[in-house]
């Protein structure tokens, strides 16, 4: 297959804190080693693959297509912190579906809105693309308040099956939990940029 999308060409822009560049097969290792993931804000995602044969099934389905782009976030030191995926790349439409795993032991030290910010410079400035969408667990505040602090707003909702064991009275019925449906386009992205860098003159 021949791609028209040359990923591993595709630069971020360092930003103020950590910065991105495309996934490299190496990054998998350190990955894997990660603690398990078995949190129920981050449900029902599986969990990132620890065998050979699933981290090069990952690692191929992230890098030899053109609907996906993954990064991996390094600190001021070179050392991994995170990942960022865009999954379903729709060059026609010019949209994409944003993912975003940081260590558990490198959270709330800003990478999040620094690495996020850097990726949807890219997306909108570079790659001229129109609309970025996710969808989030309403039981994952943390996730919530950092999209809305990039300018991301809740579009809908739907429902996405849930262990039983991580049901919560209230907000998980039945075995679901709801998840926001939330976007950010580009005309909203890039006058959001233009207000930031003026108040920071
Ligand atoms: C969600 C996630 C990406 C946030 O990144 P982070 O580096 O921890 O967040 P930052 O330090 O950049 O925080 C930026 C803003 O996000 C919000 N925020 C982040 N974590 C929060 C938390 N636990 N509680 C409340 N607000 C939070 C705050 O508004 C914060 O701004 P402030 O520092 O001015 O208050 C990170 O926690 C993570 O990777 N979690 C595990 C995976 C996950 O849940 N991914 C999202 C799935 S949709």
């Amino acid at each position: 297959m021949k791609l028209i999308f040359a990923w591993k060409a595709d630069l971020v822009a360092p930003g103020k804190l950590c910065y991105c560049r495309p996934v490299r097969w190496e990054d998998l290792r350190h990955m894997a080693k990660w603690p398990r993931n078995d949190d129920p804000k981050e449900a029902p995602y599986t969990d990132f693959p620890r065998d050979m044969a699933s981290l090069e099934n990952w690692y191929r389905s992230r890098t030899n297509t053109d609907y996906k782009r993954t990064w991996t976030v390094l600190d001021e030191r070179d050392k991994i912190v995170g990942r960022i995926g865009i999954a379903l790349v729709d060059a026609i439409r010019k949209e994409g579906l944003l993912s975003i795993r940081l260590r558990a032991d490198r959270l709330r030290m800003g990478y999040g809105f620094d690495s996020l910010t850097s990726v949807l410079n890219h997306w909108f400035d570079t790659l001229e693309m129109q609309t970025m969408s996710l969808d989030v667990s309403i039981l994952n505040i943390g996730a919530v308040k950092l999209y809305e602090k990039l300018g991301f707003h809740v579009n809908g909702y739907h429902w996405v099956p849930i262990a039983r064991r991580h049901m919560v009275q209230g907000t998980s019925e039945a075995g679901f939990v709801r998840y926001l449906d939330m976007s950010i386009e580009r005309d909203e992205w890039l006058a959001r940029k233009k207000t930031t860098s003026r108040k920071a003159r």
